[in-house]
């Protein structure tokens, strides 16, 4: 036995939420319904209510008849607040059907009304049925909107093709049966998991991965050691934290992840152009690339022929300084993160100096006179360093551990008041 909460909005597949809590109810569940004022011109309140024998909530200031139970609990002597207590006491909420326009408003965040208000307190599996007219279902908005929805773990159920509930209307969009539903509910309850936002959700994150190679001729470069792993592993964890990740790749040959997008760059100014494209949209920016600091003044066209010669010299100058350039770009808010590859004693003073001369939020300081942790290998251990904060020196790990306390440290810096409140365990509402 499950309690299912049941949200409905404003479709013409509405009907069918009606023989789907009849089944689910014939196959033991318990159900209550929360209905959207527009859903009402589609099937009225008294049929779920004589139904499910318990009252349909649509106005969500006005309290709970039932004290935001469900009918095999009993009710609490005082009134709490149903949209609250509704979504606690459920073990899933299924909202079917999905108005295009309520699905806006869930990947929007919005608690207009009772359904949206409840889909934003939900921590238990939330699945959305979408049902609508074949255009309304393929349009980019909902398309994009349905997309963010399964990035923060709500289970989507693809609706079905065919002819649709209302009149003349064929394409995709179509309301699962109720069986089907009752079984995508099933499903979720036995899968146990509860539905949590990810932390990066509605976050733009850019990375820069890497080496640059600077063209000494059309063969010959001057390059670095970095793989872009370190990078990479950046980019993985925050898309999987739910982050919109932009990779600036410089020269990486490792697997590219479908969840993230990659700009590939090659030398130390294409990486700046690209970084500089991409800044404005970001919430924050990680520079893991190493970017030459200097580049031939002169590349030669085709390759430089070794006959006649003794040797050469090839003119250096300096590159720009991508960090500092980025200062005249950047917006209140964003938080821009530094690494810093130095040996030995030097490491913590020169990522001290450059924390402070670049303005960055934070600096992760990599010691390259250790071989068995940094360029190319799996393993890290770095120091971070804070504007204003004590160093620290997080255990040794691989290159994912460590991406995974810089992101970490990158959310605190981003909303430094939830961290607060979520490291003293206050209470969400
Ligand atoms: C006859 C009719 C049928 C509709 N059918 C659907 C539908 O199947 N799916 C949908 O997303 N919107 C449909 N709409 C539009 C929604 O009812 C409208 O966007 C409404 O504001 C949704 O509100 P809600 O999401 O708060 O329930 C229909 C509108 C009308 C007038």
């Amino acid at each position: 036995m499950a309690r299912i909460l049941l949200g409905v909005s404003g479709g013409i597949a509405a009907y069918k939420t009606l023989e789907f809590t009849r089944l689910a109810i014939k196959a033991g569940h318990v159900v209550r319904v929360v209905q959207t004022p527009d859903s009402e011109h589609f099937v009225g309140r008294s049929s779920y209510e004589g139904i499910t024998g318990a009252p349909v909530l649509i106005n969500q200031f006005e309290a709970d008849p039932a004290g935001g139970v469900f009918q095999d609990q009993e009710r609490p002597a005082h009134d709490p607040i149903a949209h609250l207590e509704l979504v606690a006491n459920c073990d899933v909420y299924l909202l079917a059907p999905a108005s295009a326009n309520t699905i806006a408003k869930v990947s929007a965040g919005m608690a207009d009304n009772m359904v949206t208000a409840l889909a934003l307190t939900c921590r238990k599996p939330l699945i959305v049925a979408p049902a609508m007219n074949n255009d309304m279902y393929l349009s980019a908005a909902t398309r994009e909107n349905i997309e963010t929805l399964r990035r923060r773990g709500v289970t989507v159920l693809d609706p079905g093709t065919g002819e649709l509930a209302s009149k003349g209307e064929y394409g995709v969009g179509r309301l699962p049966e109720p069986q089907e539903l009752l079984d995508a509910v099933e499903r979720a309850i036995a899968g146990g998991a509860e539905y949590a936002p990810r932390s990066l959700d509605g976050l733009k994150l850019l990375v820069s991965a890497g080496g640059t190679r600077e063209p000494i001729d059309e063969v010959r470069f001057v390059g670095n050691r970095s793989s872009g792993k370190m990078g990479f592993a950046i980019a993985d964890q925050a898309a999987a934290r739910g982050a919109e990740v932009t990779v600036v790749a410089a020269n990486v040959a490792l697997a590219r992840n479908p969840a993230v997008s990659y700009v590939n760059v090659s030398t130390a100014a294409e990486l700046e152009a690209a970084v500089r494209e991409h800044f404005i949209a970001t919430d924050a920016l990680i520079m893991a690339a190493a970017v030459a600091d200097f580049t031939p003044a002169a590349p030669s066209e085709g390759k430089i022929k070794k006959a006649g010669r003794e040797g050469m010299e090839i003119e250096l100058v300096a590159t720009n300084d991508v960090l500092k350039g980025l200062k005249d770009l950047r917006r209140e808010g964003q938080v821009v993160v530094g690494f810093a590859a130095e040996a030995g004693e030097a490491l913590l003073p020169e990522a001290q100096r450059k924390l402070e001369s670049k303005g960055l939020d934070m600096i992760v300081a990599n010691d390259i006179a250790d071989p068995t942790i940094g360029f190319e290998v799996d393993a890290n251990q770095v120091t971070l360093i804070t504007a204003g904060g004590e160093p620290e020196r997080p255990p040794r790990g691989t290159k994912s551990q460590i991406a995974s306390v810089i992101l970490d440290r990158v959310e605190a810096l981003l909303r430094p008041a939830a961290s607060q409140s979520a490291a003293e365990g206050s209470r969400r509402v």
